[in-house]
């Protein structure tokens, strides 16, 4: 692996790895700013940043990593780099195809893919059919995703089922609307990653991420490697997680 220097990391403590980690990939358009490369060339080094950093989790024992690829605002940038970002999904797709099953990865997809082309939408069943068959890390891309479209979605489903008399209002539990979330049956996120400065949760996981901890570095995307996750996970590890308690 091609990870820079791992010098002054504090030792992990392997029994304690986060189950589940989400990441906002955020930065990519500033790294290439820098370097006066179009904002595309940012996505394509993030897209790279993006598979050695599952496969480091992977080897470390991480269960779920979740990232945040395409957001419902995401939309509204130019449409050459929407299409660039696109174009990466699916170049990464085919890729996954190829290798989840040697990886042992599985992959799911949160969010509303209805306006996906139809060969995107055709890769991502066959990643999802390949999924059914590999035990490994489950890899959570959030395309089309937003927090509250996500809820409202819930919210719709539950109405749905109320108006159909399957369900009354008063019956309603937290478990009925986690159930109905595009993270049914994953465990919330332990760490939420944000890099690239910006000290917010831009409509991510809302719900999710109620008891998270979360770790901010200044860091962009495509700079992130092996030795700033140890950094963010080692902080993790510092934490005393009381979920309300005392
Ligand atoms: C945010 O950085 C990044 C995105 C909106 C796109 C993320 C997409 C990828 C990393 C490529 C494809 C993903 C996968 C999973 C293969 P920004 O553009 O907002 O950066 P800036 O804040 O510096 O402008």
């Amino acid at each position: 692996m091609l990870f820079r220097n791992k010098k002054s990391v504090p030792e992990l403590d392997k029994r304690n790895i986060p189950a589940h980690i989400a990441v906002i990939m955020d930065g990519n358009g500033r790294w290439a700013q820098k370097r006066g490369l179009p904002r595309t060339a940012g996505h394509s080094a993030g897209s790279e940043t993006f598979q050695r950093v599952a496969e480091y989790l992977s080897d470390l024992g991480v269960q779920y990593f979740t990232v945040y690829a395409f957001s419902t605002e995401n939309w509204k940038r130019p449409p050459e780099e929407v299409g660039e970002i696109m174009r990466l999904l699916e170049k990464y797709l085919h890729k996954a195809i190829r290798e989840m099953r040697e990886r042992n990865i599985r992959l799911r997809f949160f969010g509303d893919l209805s306006p996906l082309s139809d060969g995107m939408k055709a890769l991502i069943e066959e990643a999802n059919a390949i999924s059914e068959t590999t035990s490994g890390m489950l890899v959570n891309v959030c395309l089309n995703y937003g927090g509250r479209a996500e809820l409202t979605r819930a919210a719709r489903l539950i109405a749905e089922d109320c108006k159909a008399g399957k369900l009354s209002p008063e019956d309603i539990t937290e478990d009925m609307i986690s159930r109905r979330l595009y993270s049914n049956g994953i465990p919330d996120p332990d760490l939420m990653i944000r890099p690239g400065g910006e000290v917010r949760l831009s409509n991510f996981l809302l719900w999710q991420n109620a008891y998270t901890e979360f770790y901010f570095t200044d860091v962009l995307w495509p700079d992130m490697d092996e030795r700033q996750f140890d950094l963010a996970i080692a902080a993790f590890q510092q934490r005393k997680r009381r979920y309300g308690g005392i």
